[in-house]
């Protein structure tokens, strides 16, 4: 790969231990993947950053030096920053957890920990260059978006934002970006549908680029929410290893560029049909904890949440833990503020800075009822042997009752 003049230098150790090693992290990711250059990035957003997965390994953070060159965010810690003891967290994992913020923060990446950095006032532009971990975002960004960013690990991440540059090669180019594989859907899709139909197309794409092609595209009454896109990006991502999708005629680079995309999607063709995703819905095990908001939740979401409480709730507490994750940031709002108080004197919880997958509070539930798709790869896995049971939004309130 070539280096500039500046770039051998940081690369050589001039400009000390810590610049020295992102670079050649850089330069090592760009040898392999054949990249010819490195190119600027306006942000980068860093993941693994739970004490409950990352463990003592923060301590090499702590040896690093310096600032970051671009705006920089964290995906969720493994606890609400300010109400740790009241979901059950220790001091001891409080303790080492604020040690790795605090190591983050000396680096000078803000403190906002959260899965959709896009929707806290960081939303990249169209054609955008970014360094991205946290692969429902990257998908989001890449896709929804037009924003460009291949699906960086933690390492990467924070290289990238170290050095404010990553190696051009993936989804940051264009040829790169078109679709190999057509998926056609058969069906009206609404809510958790996005979370299922993302999950079966991650499972059957593995790293080919989709192009869906919605039934519902001709009635602009059913097109998806930005919200249904992000739970949509989120179960692909939890599934297949593809860093973005297309829909056709809805995001960015599936519009004007249609044609030049086509020509590099193969005659295959997956179909999906309505019984497809009804089969996610089984009523198998009974939950005892409802869980929504993974991604967070953005403030419609929340407002959408109190609605269908009122609706369902008329005056009583919900009768199981029902916790909804969401951005600190999105809860600082006085309008959001006053939704969050009404949302919580149904006796549900909302949670910021965490999720029930990365934080250790959630790991004594037998099955969780949720929205996303995302939650149905990760819960089984990540979360004490947990199950999880996917309902649409309304449903997992009405149930909560
Ligand atoms: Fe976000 Fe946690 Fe889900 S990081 S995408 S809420 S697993």
């Amino acid at each position: 790969m070539y280096l500039t003049k500046e770039e051998e230098r940081i690369y050589e150790g001039e400009e000390g231990w810590t610049r020295k090693k992102a670079m050649e992290i850089l330069v090592a990711i760009g040898d392999i993947n054949n990249a010819s250059e490195l190119i600027p990035i306006k942000s980068a957003h860093v993941s693994g950053v739970s004490y409950k997965t990352i463990g003592e390994a923060f301590e090499f953070i702590n040896r690093l030096e310096g600032t970051v060159e671009v705006k920089s965010t964290l995906n969720p810690i493994g606890m609400d920053i300010a109400k740790w003891a009241e979901i059950g967290i220790s001091k001891e994992f409080a303790n080492k957890q604020n040690e790795v913020l605090d190591a983050y923060k000396k680096l000078g990446i803000t403190a906002e920990c959260t899965c959709v950095p896009y929707l806290i006032g960081y939303e990249p532009e169209k054609g955008e260059h970014l360094a991205w971990a946290e692969s429902s975002a990257v998908l989001y960004a890449n896709s929804v978006l037009g924003a460009r960013t291949n699906m960086e690990g933690a390492p990467s991440a924070l290289a990238a934002a170290l050095i404010g540059k990553t190696p051009s090669y993936g989804l940051h180019q264009a040829e790169n970006r078109k679709s190999e594989i057509r998926v056609c859907v058969k069906c009206d899709l609404a809510d958790a549908d996005y979370g299922a139909l993302g999950f079966l197309i991650g499972d059957l794409v593995g790293d080919k680029i989709p192009l869906i092609e919605l039934s519902s595209f001709s009635s602009s009454a059913s097109l998806p929410s930005n919200d249904e896109l992000k739970y949509l990006s989120a179960a692909i991502g939890a599934t297949g290893s593809v860093g973005m999708y297309h829909i056709k005629g809805i995001t960015p680079e599936a519009g004007v560029e249609a044609e030049e995309m086509e020509s590099k999607l193969s005659e295959e063709k997956i179909e999906i049909e309505k019984d497809d995703l009804e089969e996610f819905y089984i009523e198998n095990n009974e939950p005892d904890v409802i869980a929504i908001g993974c991604p967070h939740c953005s403030s419609l979401e929340l407002t959408r949440i109190y609605e269908l409480l009122k609706a369902e709730g008329k005056g009583r507490k919900v009768r199981k833990d029902f916790f909804i994750f969401t951005a600190r940031a999105i809860t600082q709002h006085t309008q959001m503020q006053q939704i969050i108080e009404k949302i919580e004197n149904y006796g549900v919880k909302v949670i910021c800075d965490t999720c029930f997958v990365v934080s250790p509070a959630f790991e004594n539930y037998d099955c969780v009822l949720t929205n996303s798709g995302k939650m149905l790869r990760y819960v089984p896995l990540l979360c004490g042997g947990a199950k999880a049971r996917l309902c649409k939004s309304e449903e997992c309130v009405r149930k909560a009752f």
